[in-house]
């Protein structure tokens, strides 16, 4: 369904996450004919450029990160037509005037400041005094939001004095891929799981989200950051979110986000007992974390594993089991919501401890798999074995599926619409760096190190004891 005609101008047009992400997911939206006729796609940026280059820019960016499958000879020329560049100096009055002689009056207008967030409250004021934005334009901003409550609670205040709460889009790409949504789809579409969604019936939950790429070339940025503020944050704690929150009564973005924020309140403060941090060591074949970031005395984490609670009537008791890190043995993406053991057991212990456990595979291969206990065919007697239930989206809806858009695609899509349901409000945000801060202040007031592992591995063994110690074990990362 095409999106109404609108003028999108991209702040930081030349960085690495224009060329990566947001240009060739416009390209690939306007070959699916989503994009309307008359879109107008506006760089905007420090470097002095014109038109033909930025074109050229563009070109190279889609050739290097992907068209898609309806992208056929011939458009991406038609769509360099709709873009345009102007060299914009976000800190002085250069260029402004330029920028706004492209837009156009009754169109939807969105800014998007893929720019650092020091830039946010420069921007944001220029839009306005230079005249480019009014009560109905939209601005779409990028992690990180800020990198402590404070910080982060300073730039709401600097959008909020230029623009109100629902002109603000806060992208945390997680919402936007499409198995992230399809946990919603699961949970609130079906009458099976529902009932069975709670402490009673539910032993414990853990969310991975696994890389096998290390900090590449973003070493200064991540140094400063690590795995609890790039990830759990922002990523993790959606999934955490979407995984508990109570049913919102609408699918709409005050009813999904009154939810997700309730969530975010109710969490306990984590005990450092109960949490592990580590850093990737070097091997005879590669460096480790502390020469990726030239800094050989590094004491930031590439990874983190954690037990939490969330004090509430639904999961009183559940923990939520949540780790992320890079170098490790997969890049695997899960949730898993392992079940109860039945109340009892009418067969022979021999048989064995069998759990339901629902799986749901963000990436890659999407899906979701359920274990069901069943007998082990054959004349052995009655000998319990756990089978998956296994569906790939791909596979179960066909080919029409395989082209999955890219999560950034579908929430500048959204930013078009107007739909803010996919994006965070600016009291989620503060109230998970509120729940995040703590964690890091202990950290570094006791001086904790990180622990070494290696890579190729599951993390650090203090992780494995993590659930060890409570019984209960990982699902493996593949
Ligand atoms: C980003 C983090 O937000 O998400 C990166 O800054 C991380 O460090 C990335 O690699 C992971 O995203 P994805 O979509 O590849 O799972």
């Amino acid at each position: 369904i095409p999106v109404e005609p609108f003028d999108l101008v991209i702040f930081g047009a030349t960085g690495d996450l224009a060329r990566r992400k947001i240009l060739p997911g416009l390209f690939r939206r306007y070959c699916s004919g989503q994009m309307p006729e008359d879109a107008r796609i506006l760089g905007a940026a420090r470097s002095e450029m014109d038109t033909a280059g930025f074109r050229q820019m563009v070109a190279e960016a889609v050739a290097e990160f992907g068209g898609g499958r309806h992208c056929e000879d011939g458009t991406l020329e038609q769509f360099l037509e709709i873009v345009d560049y102007e060299a914009v100096d976000a800190m002085g009055d250069g260029g402004w005037e330029a920028l706004k002689g492209h837009l156009r009056g009754g169109f939807v207008r969105a800014f998007y400041f893929s720019v650092a967030p020091s830039l946010f409250g420069a921007l944001a004021e220029r839009l306005r005094s230079f005249g480019l934005a009014d009560d109905d334009s939209r601005v779409v901003v990028e992690k990180p939001f800020g990198h402590d409550l404070e910080s982060a609670k300073a730039l709401n205040a600097t959008l909020r004095q230029h623009f109100a709460e629902d002109q603000i889009y806060r992208i945390d790409h997680y919402l936007g891929k499409e198995t992230v949504q399809n946990l919603m789809a699961v949970r609130f579409g079906n009458m099976l799981f529902e009932p069975l969604w709670n402490a009673q019936y539910v032993d414990h939950i853990q969310i991975t989200v696994a890389e096998t790429v290390d900090v590449g070339g973003r070493g200064g940025y991540y140094d400063k950051s690590g795995a609890m503020r790039d990830m759990v944050q922002n990523h993790l704690m959606q999934l955490l979110c979407l995984i508990a929150m109570e049913p919102p009564a609408r699918f709409e973005p005050d009813s999904v986000r009154d939810e997700k924020l309730k969530v975010i309140r109710a969490l306990d403060p984590v005990d450092y007992h109960h949490i592990v941090r580590g850093q990737y060591a070097a091997d005879d074949h590669q460096p480790g974390y502390r020469v990726h970031v030239e800094n050989p005395r590094s004491t930031t984490e590439s990874f983190v594993a954690m037990k939490c609670h969330i004090s509430n009537w639904r999961w009183a008791g559940t923990p939520f089991y949540l780790r992320t890190g890079k170098k490790l043995r997969g890049r695997t993406s899960e949730i898993a919501v392992v079940f109860k053991d039945a109340p009892h057991s009418i067969f022979d212990s021999e048989s064995g401890r069998h759990r339901n456990v629902l799986s749901i595979r963000l990436q890659p291969n999407e899906g979701m798999t359920l274990d069901v206990t069943i007998k082990e065919p054959g004349p052995g007697g009655m000998r319990l074995v756990d089978v998956p239930l296994d569906m790939s989206f791909a596979e179960a809806l066909g080919p029409e599926v395989e082209e999955v858009p890219d999560a950034y695609e579908r929430l500048i899509m959204d930013v078009i619409r107007g739909n803010q349901t996919l994006f965070m409000r600016g009291d989620e945000v503060e109230a998970a760096w509120a729940w995040t801060d703590p964690i890091i202040a202990g950290w570094q007031s006791r001086g904790e190190v990180p622990k070494p592992y290696d890579a190729g591995t599951a993390g650090p063994e203090d992780a494995l004891m993590l659930m060890h110690r409570d019984g209960r074990r990982w699902r493996e990362i593949r």
